[in-house]
């Protein structure tokens, strides 16, 4: 998020240092590499460094000194407990308190509710929260048609400061003060999460109503009210933002007593997914033990390297666990899905992961997958089965090429609900 910001603030003209504390990423955009994938973010940077106005550092007492502003985009992990862990961003704060006053301090870290105006207490110049709401995959495109821009602080000259900044790109600006615009943010990836977790829901009673969850969410969607996007049922949401600030969330109304039931029952939906399809998969294959199982994609969403809380590795884990040897595709995520989950088999090529199995299951949304001989996958599988984990709207295609396709919303059959399948419900 910091380097998508950053260079795309250098577009619009600005001049930009930033500061980076990992040496091995430090080195490797010193050299012109970006070191995750995302598109068109390498030619971005390419540009801003060839046009001189991006830089690098180690260092922000050596990159503050002549900048008007100071944004913070480190990361706010989840604790154990699911709480934010705040300590980078309370490391910025004490560096920048340390450079003195004179700057103005903006916030696009992900905070809990308050922190903007307890670092406003720590810092002698004006503190904005300004949060982010770009997509992994689509930061770049995200950053130059936001569809708003959130501004919380209690200092009008600062709001005027980045009402300007933001100006060129001509989207609403909402105006508040600190705590709102700090749960905007997490209202925002709270509602998103609801609404996967409310299809999924919908999905679920369709697979045994005989209803076609597909057509259900286009018929919904086309109402305004609700609206087309993020209603695609499969094996849930993941990465690093929509499970951790719902947890936030979660534990900042824990503190004050409160039980958001909704939200509560949000995550619960999100882990019955991947149980649920792992569970569906056991029942086709009649057991997973000695299975091979060919999983494509890992990411937690196309588009991206990231593998953090994909739902793709979760139930990777969960078919080791039952028995099932694993042959493990993705595009981009490879290396990173296994720094986390050596006991996969990792293929470079979709056609060799496949080679000897049960069945194939579609676990991220890459294009690429749409767009596989799946006449060659079928030469090569043991069973022509796929389980798709994404809705990706290939079935047609798939059975074209001689494939039993089972997807969300797919009517069971052979076998009556499990008590556990329903136990959220209780
Ligand atoms: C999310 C928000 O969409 C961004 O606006 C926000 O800035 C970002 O978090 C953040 O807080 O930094 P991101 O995590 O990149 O962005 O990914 P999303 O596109 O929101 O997808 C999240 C998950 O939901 C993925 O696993 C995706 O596969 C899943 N999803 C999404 C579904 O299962 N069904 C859908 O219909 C849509």
């Amino acid at each position: 998020m910091g380097l998508t910001f950053a260079a795309g603030l250098s577009r619009l003209g600005h001049r930009v240092t930033c500061v980076e504390k990992d040496p091995a990423k430090l080195h490797a955009l010193r050299h012109g590499r970006v070191p995750f994938h995302e598109p068109g973010l390498a030619e971005l940077v390419r540009e801003a460094r060839e046009g001189g106005l991006l830089r690098f550092t180690d260092d922000l007492a050596g990159a503050a000194p002549t900048a008007s502003v100071v944004f913070c985009a480190v990361g706010t992990p989840p604790k154990p407990n699911g709480e934010a862990d705040t300590s980078a961003v309370e490391e910025v704060v004490e560096a920048a308190r340390r450079l003195g006053s004179g700057r103005l301090f903006v916030i696009k870290s992900t905070v809990p509710v308050g922190t903007t105006d307890r670092v406003s207490r720590r810092l002698p110049g004006p503190v904005v929260y300004n949060p982010e709401f770009l997509r992994e995959g689509s930061a770049v495109e995200d950053f130059f048609h936001p569809y708003r821009v959130v501004i919380g602080t209690r200092t009008p000259a600062a709001a005027a400061v980045l009402e300007a900044l933001y100006r060129p790109l001509g989207a609403p600006v909402v105006r508040t003060d600190p705590p709102t615009a700090e749960m905007i943010k997490y209202a925002s990836n709270a509602f998103l999460a609801t609404k996967v977790s409310f299809i999924n829901e919908i999905a679920h009673i369709c697979e045994y109503v005989g209803a076609d969850v597909s057509r259900v969410a286009e018929g919904m969607g086309l109402d305004p009210r609700i609206g087309p996007h993020f209603l695609r049922p499969g094996i849930g949401f993941g990465g690093s933002c929509l499970p951790k600030d719902l947890r936030a969330l979660l534990e900042t109304a824990r503190e004050y007593l409160l039980e958001p039931a909704l939200l509560q029952a949000v995550l619960r939906v999100n882990e019955a997914q991947r149980r649920r399809f792992v569970d569906r998969l056991e029942v086709l294959l009649e057991g997973l033990a000695d299975k091979t199982v060919a999983v494509l994609g890992l990411a937690f969403k196309a588009g991206t390297d990231d593998v953090r809380e994909s739902p793709a590795l979760a139930v990777a884990e969960r078919l080791l666990a039952r028995g099932a040897q694993v042959r493990a595709h993705d595009p981009a995520a490879l290396e990173a899905a296994a720094r986390v989950l050596p006991a996969l088999s990792y293929f470079a090529e979709p056609y060799e992961a496949v080679t000897g199995a049960d069945a194939v299951l579609l676990l991220t949304d890459w294009p690429e997958y749409r767009e596989l001989d799946w006449r060659e996958v079928r030469r090569r599988v043991r069973r022509p089965l796929v389980v798709d984990g994404r809705s990706t709207g290939i079935a047609p295609r798939l059975a074209a090429a001689g494939f039993q396709v089972v997807e969300p919303g797919s009517p069971v059959r052979g076998r009556a609900p499990r008590a556990e399948d329903s136990e959220w419900l209780t």
